[in-house]
């Protein structure tokens, strides 16, 4: 069955690691001898150039339409350095995530054994850490009402709403995760504090009763925080709010050494989207030197989890493994010579497809 790929590289490095990932992707159809039609589409600033809009409606008519979606990176310095602005690229990320009903961020952190090097943590706190977290992603104080500014303009607020339903189909869907590895599932909120927090405790507490096999614990986000960095091993599957998880899993990633080795995949109602979490990097871009690591094992997370193909999963991430113990890496990782985006692109295509004809 010919599969429908979207694709949306956005801003910044965007374009350039949304190349490495393709020329990854096409690998696996010369070696598994299928098929993808790739729809590329607009996106965050790059988009509001075009057409005025972050997410216009012809790029959700074609996520809608695919099996799955690819995505790069958005963000522009333009608009980070003007507060005023009142169309931002970030709206055209959040609005996806929204329209699509992506409530689920799955964010995979392990250390690469050839990178504890790279850390600024210590190699035995961190060798062996693999966790995931489970970041709920379309509620919370990203999207809350009301939002904005007093009309003397000297008051902002956001609010931060939180509905059980939303909590049940989070927690679920992280229990589950559980049963699948460890069975050890860690809830992080902030429930001394937080009104939505509490709901979301008390909400994970009944839904306990279904998952009488995982053995679940809660942490206030502060001290998640800290042990993230001094104990990582403790964890196995986190789940946590919308920006709480935002939070965490940029501290994560010094696990592994670069922000830029970070996949993620985020699943809920309509098409998956596969999408690294590092921002646009601005100043790399076009310059030939960011890690395409994450939106490559982005993509082998959408074999895995959007394309029924895990064994092309598999490929994709040994191919990266072996490109990092080899040193064919980029800048933020390397220990000797630096090599391209590009060049790291056609090592991991080549190794993924090494028995292509
Ligand atoms: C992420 C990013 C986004 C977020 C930004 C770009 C809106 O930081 O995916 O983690 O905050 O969700
Ligand atoms: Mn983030």
């Amino acid at each position: 069955m010919q599969k429908n790929i979207a694709v949306l590289a956005g801003d910044g490095i965007g374009p350039e690691v949304m190349e490495q990932a393709l020329k990854v992707v096409k690998a696996v159809e010369r070696r598994f001898k299928c098929r993808f039609t790739y729809t590329t589409a607009l996106v965050g600033a790059t988009a509001i150039e075009h057409t005025g809009s972050p997410y216009p409606d012809l790029t959700h008519d074609i996520c809608m339409q695919s099996d799955a979606v690819l995505f790069g990176a958005i963000g522009d310095p333009k608009y980070d350095n003007a507060p005023k602005a009142k169309i931002r690229p970030e709206q055209g990320l959040l609005a996806m995530r929204q329209k699509l009903g992506l409530y689920a961020n799955i964010r995979p952190v392990m250390a690469f054994k050839s990178l504890l090097h790279k850390s600024p943590l210590k190699t035995e706190l961190i060798e062996g850490a693999d966790f995931m977290v489970i970041r709920e992603l379309t509620g919370g104080i990203y999207f809350g009402e009301p939002r904005g500014r007093s009309e003397n303009g000297l008051t902002a607020f956001d609010t931060c709403t939180y509905t059980r339903t939303e909590v049940e189909r989070i927690g679920r869907l992280a229990f589950e995760y559980a049963r699948k590895r460890s069975k050890r599932l860690t809830s992080v909120d902030k429930a001394n504090i937080l009104a939505t927090s509490r709901l979301w405790r008390e909400t994970m507490q009944e839904l306990h009763a279904d998952y009488p096999d995982v053995e679940l614990e809660f942490m206030f986000v502060d001290n998640a925080a800290m042990q993230l960095v001094t104990w990582p091993k403790k964890f196995d599957v986190v789940v946590t709010e919308n920006m709480f998880g935002d939070i965490l899993t940029d501290e994560a990633s010094v696990i592994t050494g670069s922000l830029g080795l970070l996949p993620s995949a985020s699943v809920g109602i309509h098409t998956s989207v596969f999408e690294p979490i590092h921002g646009s990097y601005p100043q790399a871009a076009g310059k030939n030197i960011a890690n395409p690591l994450g939106t490559i094992l982005s993509a082998a997370l959408m074999f895995e989890y959007a394309l029924d193909m895990p064994e092309a999963g598999q490929l994709i991430r040994h191919a990266c493994e072996k490109s990092i113990e080899q040193g064919v890496v980029t800048a933020d990782i390397a220990a000797g010579k630096a090599y391209a985006t590009s060049e790291v692109g056609d090592w991991i295509a080549i190794n993924t497809c090494n028995t292509c004809p």
